[in-house]
């Protein structure tokens, strides 16, 4: 079993969108061998002239749906073949109004690659994306993607990448210039430079050269070979050294610092390097905290959890694929697997692992592996399984929402419906239903503005039921707690701001603001009380 899981990667990659995660996606497919050539992997990326086409986004998630998780076999540049790494690549929406999947598909990995525009440096998402990256001590690796193309100074870069993202950096690979001069990327990690010839379509052949010796020279120019050494000279006199931030003990898998890799993933410069790295200092997986206790993933017995539940794209009947994160044991098909939250005991007959663009029927799935269960209304996000112990995985939080909407029944005749649907919708983890304590109305909050118009087609093509947006004007809204002792003050904050507090779906009191003026005042005035921004406190 410890062979299984110290051979698995289970990871994902993120970035701002149009940073180059799909590029990279599909050449890391390349490297492993599971795909021939480029362009075999459409973007899941939403167009973002698809808005109002939700048939255009339900096709487009179709292909996303088979490419949640990619997994191959891979063995590291000069190793036999034979592939000693499981990789398992969890996909994430490219679009930002579905971050809150993102965010999601961040509690099932052991690690992520966060992609850089070099141009542009960091985005808001990018920005987002590690806050919770850093809330979950997931170790992180950064690619700084399009070298190719004339951007920012990598030393800047570098302390762009600390301040903003806070987190400190270790080059691992260095670009020999950029945009139209751009010649290749020198390995730190390794100790060589790889000149490639840029190829969009295949892996080609590196030349692989000394930097002590004038072939340097030869290769890259006077200029730019005396460069590079500078660089190489800097980088070890302002960095910590590379065996302080790789190794068990390290500052990587720590969370503390970030290797940072730069490259062109168009071109295939540089990913081959983050590969190989990759497979050899990133975590296998690790252990994983339940309410009751720690769970290591070479325990025996079988636990795992739901992180994500994605509709199937037939809409003549409704059945989705539940993605259960394997944490301990061996998962086995049609064994007896306890359902905690409704007690059931379940049998899976077709359970699926994902392959580039196919999904197979498996018999068994270690730690660390993403298991594709068909789900009928049985899961919701955040349910664990386990072969009978009584176990609750957390760490699965919603994130205060950013857009809202009063939702109202269109068709009285179809309430019950409506009801279901939204119940359904919510338990995907589609958006978070708040209702409002006073006036009994239905809140939606989302991220973006996609979410109410998947919301509305899906109701209405799912479940027969008919809905109609009103406007509500809220800034956030926040879960609400109280330091021990101050409970009365937690109470006249809910009499003073009875219009505006609700109940999210698990019954905790949230306060709506309807700006964020009076969000600052409330936190001045109530002193003891605690407003989260994530539902996990
Ligand atoms: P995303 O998934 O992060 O949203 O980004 P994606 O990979 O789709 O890349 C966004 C755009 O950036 C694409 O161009 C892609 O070809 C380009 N790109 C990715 N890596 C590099 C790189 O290393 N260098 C350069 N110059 N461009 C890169 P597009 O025009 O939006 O799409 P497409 O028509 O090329 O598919």
């Amino acid at each position: 079993m410890n062979e299984q899981i110290e051979r698995r990667r289970t990871f994902a990659i993120i970035s701002h969108p149009d940073a180059g995660k799909t590029t990279l996606t599909e050449k890391l497919l390349l490297f492993g061998g599971q795909i021939q050539v480029a362009g075999a992997v459409k973007s899941n990326k939403i167009r973002k002239t698809a808005t109002s086409d939700w048939m255009e986004i339900e096709k487009q998630r179709g292909i996303s749906v088979t490419t949640s998780v990619m997994e191959f076999d891979y063995s590291p540049s000069g190793e036999p073949e034979g592939g000693c790494y499981k990789i398992n690549i969890l996909d994430t929406p490219g679009h930002q109004d579905f971050a809150e999947d993102t965010f999601r598909t961040l509690t099932a990995v052991d690690s992520a690659i966060i992609v850089v525009d070099a141009a542009k440096g960091v985005e808001t998402q990018t920005r987002k994306l590690m806050n919770v990256c850093r809330m979950r001590k997931t170790p992180v690796i950064i690619f700084v993607n399009k070298m190719d193309r004339e951007g920012k100074d990598p030393f800047d870069l570098l302390d762009e990448l600390e301040q903003e993202l806070q987190i400190n950096v270790r080059p691992f690979s260095w670009p020999i210039n950029q945009g139209q001069r751009f010649k290749g990327v020198y390995n730190i990690y390794e100790q060589n430079l790889n000149l490639f010839q840029p190829d969009k379509q295949k892996v080609t052949d590196k030349v692989e050269i000394d930097i002590n010796t004038d072939e340097l020279e030869k290769w890259v120019g006077d200029d730019d070979a005396s460069r590079l050494r500078e660089d190489l000279e800097m980088i070890e006199g302002v960095y910590p050294a590379v065996s302080d931030v790789n190794g068990p003990d390290g500052l990587y898998l720590s969370g503390d610092t970030a290797p940072v890799f730069f490259g062109s993933a168009l071109n295939n410069f540089g990913v081959q390097e983050l590969l190989d790295c990759f497979v050899q200092i990133a975590p296998c997986p690790r252990p994983v905290m339940a309410e009751e206790r720690e769970v290591r993933p070479d325990e025996p017995k079988f636990t795992g959890f739901i992180f994500k539940i994605t509709a199937n794209i037939d809409p003549n009947h409704r059945s989705c694929i539940a993605f259960c994160k394997v944490c301990s044991g061996r998962f086995v098909r049609n064994a007896p697997y306890l359902h905690i939250r409704n007690g059931k005991t379940l049998r899976f007959s077709s359970p699926t692992q994902f392959m580039a663009q196919r999904k197979e029927t498996i018999d068994e799935a270690w730690a660390g592996d993403i298991v594709g269960l068909p789900d009928n209304g049985i899961f919701k996000i955040g349910d664990t399984l386990t072969e009978g112990e009584n176990l609750h995985f957390r760490g699965l939080p919603s994130f205060s929402p950013e857009m809202f909407k009063y939702i109202e029944n269109a068709d009285p005749m179809k309430t019950k419906q409506l009801e279901k649907g939204i119940s359904q919708l919510m338990d995907e983890g589609v958006a978070q239903l708040f209702v409002n304590q006073f006036n009994g109305r239905k809140i939606i909050g989302t991220v973006g503005q996609l979410q109410f118009e998947v919301i509305q087609y899906r109701l209405e093509n799912e479940y027969n039921a008919k809905c109609r947006w009103e406007p509500v004007s809220l800034h956030k809204a926040c879960w609400i707690s109280c330091q021990p002792g101050y409970e009365q003050e937690l109470e006249n904050f809910k009499k003073r701001k009875y219009q505006y507090m609700a109940k999210d779906r698990d019954g905790r009191d949230v306060f709506l603001a309807d700006s964020g003026y009076v969000l600052s005042m409330a936190q001045q005035d109530f002193e003891h009380l605690n407003f989260h921004f994530t539902s996990e406190f």
